[in-house]
């Protein structure tokens, strides 16, 4: 006889009242923040522990009210570093479009688990259509495939597995790798993201293995050393596999000499990938086509739909011109959950047999709702936009007597420094400029090393960003420095 009492109605479901007041505060907190962003500091004064003091840290047993949680993350938007606001240039991120940040709530209210198209018939059609629209928006490949991951580290990842598989030993899915034979090796340039070398740990073929091959004076891999390193590692008995170039490098924005690294690539018989996870869409801009020249022969493409494409994170890709070698690497029937009884064809289609993820977010909706909402061609011109203020800054820093430009503007990438008459240690100064940059709130820029200079980095990837924009971080950097010379004459 059953004694416990057994639910007869929904336990967490909310009344159509409540999820009106859910929908219209939740809404209204977007909009406000959709609509403000441009006035906010672009950073908020902060500090450690400061957002846990502000909002509950108690986690409640019975339920804290709708009206203080949103007013809590009220307060955690506030405590927030805005990259979407239009000063804001570190790293590589930008602004989510409203239509994608909406993308995302449409896809979680569905909750569907895009694993295969068994579990989400229509969102596996939605992402292949997205991977093969990406794959022509690059001029890589219009009937492209391959899958949509959580940003370009995890597309690298899986890029390097499926090049490695393709060259090692058939047995090592079983053995392992210390059963394979001689160390394999990897070729990228020096200022390859870092995310290659981390992909080599993971996968135990370890970083030593990633040989990094030096850049010409515009930081562009040079393809005679390329060449002459993997025959020096063929003569010492390893085994190269895969050669990596970059579309956009992190630090400047250079795109590696596409089609000659892949002759390199195809004499050797490696698997030629191209990470392309920031500057792959620089390709929409006419003025920068030519160089992209020979991405359409990668076996593999990494390209940040969440960078320059202006979708919410997260939403990174791979794409694959032949799928054949992903299916061989991936491909298991091991597990009775995770077969496909009863499908045929387009039906037994799984995302399963491309990565890493099985339980895997509808991460096309937003990138879908993107394009098709502004269509191509607009987010051609924002790309394109961005490239011109880019250059726009680069102009100013080259022309001005205390700037100085350390590196080629070449997508949307410029790297400069600050140099006073006085100053000595260059390296230094333009550090605590950037710090001071950064926590003033006006404006964020990041760093890099450029030729073995500290440089300032301004990375534009956002369509809010207007030529105002840029000549107020100029005045915020000039600001910040004389400031700092002010304080050093005042303590001297
Ligand atoms: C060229 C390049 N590749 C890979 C990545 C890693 O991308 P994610 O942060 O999405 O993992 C980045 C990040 O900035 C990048 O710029």
């Amino acid at each position: 006889m059953i004694t416990m009492s057994l639910r007869t109605q929904s336990s967490l479901d909310v009344t159509e009242e409540e999820l009106q007041k859910i929908s219209a505060e939740a809404n209204r907190l977007v909009f406000e923040y959709l609509t403000t962003i441009s006035e906010r500091p672009v950073r908020a004064e902060n500090h450690a522990g400061k957002t846990t003091e502000l909002i509950d840290a108690e986690l409640s047993a019975e339920g804290v009210p709708l009206e203080q949680l949103l007013n809590e993350c009220r307060k955690i938007m506030d405590l927030s570093r805005h990259n979407g606001h239009p000063r804001f240039f570190g790293y590589v991120a930008s602004p989510s479009t409203p239509i994608g940040a909406y993308g995302d709530l449409i896809a979680s209210a569905l909750n569907a688990n895009i694993t295969c198209w068994r579990s989400g018939p229509a969102g596996t059609e939605v992402e292949r259509m997205v991977v093969r629209w990406l794959g022509s928006l690059i001029n890589y490949d219009s009937d492209a495939k391959g899958l949509l991951t959580s940003g370009g580290s995890m597309a690298n990842m899986i890029a390097l597995l499926v090049a490695n598989r393709r060259k090692s030993d058939t047995a090592v899915s079983r053995r392992g790798l210390w059963n394979s034979g001689p160390p394999m090796t990897v070729y990228a340039s020096s200022e390859v993201h870092l995310s290659i070398a981390k992909a080599a740990d993971i996968l135990g073929f370890g970083h030593d293995y990633v040989r990094e091959i030096a850049c010409d004076e515009r930081q562009r891999m040079r393809v005679d050393l390329l060449r002459e390193k993997i025959e020096a590692d063929r003569r010492e008995g390893l085994r190269p596999f895969c050669v990596v170039a970059s579309a956009g490098t992190v630090n400047t924005g250079v795109v590696d000499l596409l089609s000659e690294i892949a002759a390199v690539a195809g004499e050797f018989d490696l698997w030629f990938h191209v990470d392309g996870a920031y500057g792959a869409p620089g390709i929409l801009d006419e003025r920068k086509k030519h160089l992209f020249a020979g991405l359409e022969l990668a076996d593999s493409v990494s390209l940040d739909p969440h960078k320059w494409l202006y979708v919410p994170v997260d939403a990174g890709c791979l794409l694959f011109r032949d799928d054949s070698a992903a299916k061989a690497t991936f491909s298991t029937e091991e597990a009775d959950y995770i077969k496909t009884h009863g499908y045929v064809d387009e039906e037994a289609f799984a995302f399963w047999d491309y990565g890493i993820e099985l339980s895997r977010r509808f991460r096309a909706l937003k990138v879908w709702l993107t394009l098709q909402y502004y269509g191509s061609r607009r987010i051609a011109e924002a790309i394109s936009e961005d490239i011109s203020l880019a250059k726009y800054l680069g102009e100013v820093v080259s022309s001005a007597a205390d700037f100085e430009l350390l590196a080629p503007v070449e997508l949307s990438i410029c790297c400069f420094r600050y140099i006073p008459r006085d100053e000595t240690d260059l390296d230094k100064l333009n550090e605590r400029i950037m710090e001071r940059v950064q926590k003033g709130g006006r404006a964020y820029l990041s760093n890099a090393t450029v030729n073995g200079h500290f440089a300032l980095r301004a990375c534009i990837t956002n369509f809010r960003t207007t030529k105002n924009d840029i000549d107020q971080t100029i005045a915020a950097v000039r600001e910040a420095a004389e400031d700092l010379t002010q304080r050093r004459k005042g303590t001297t």
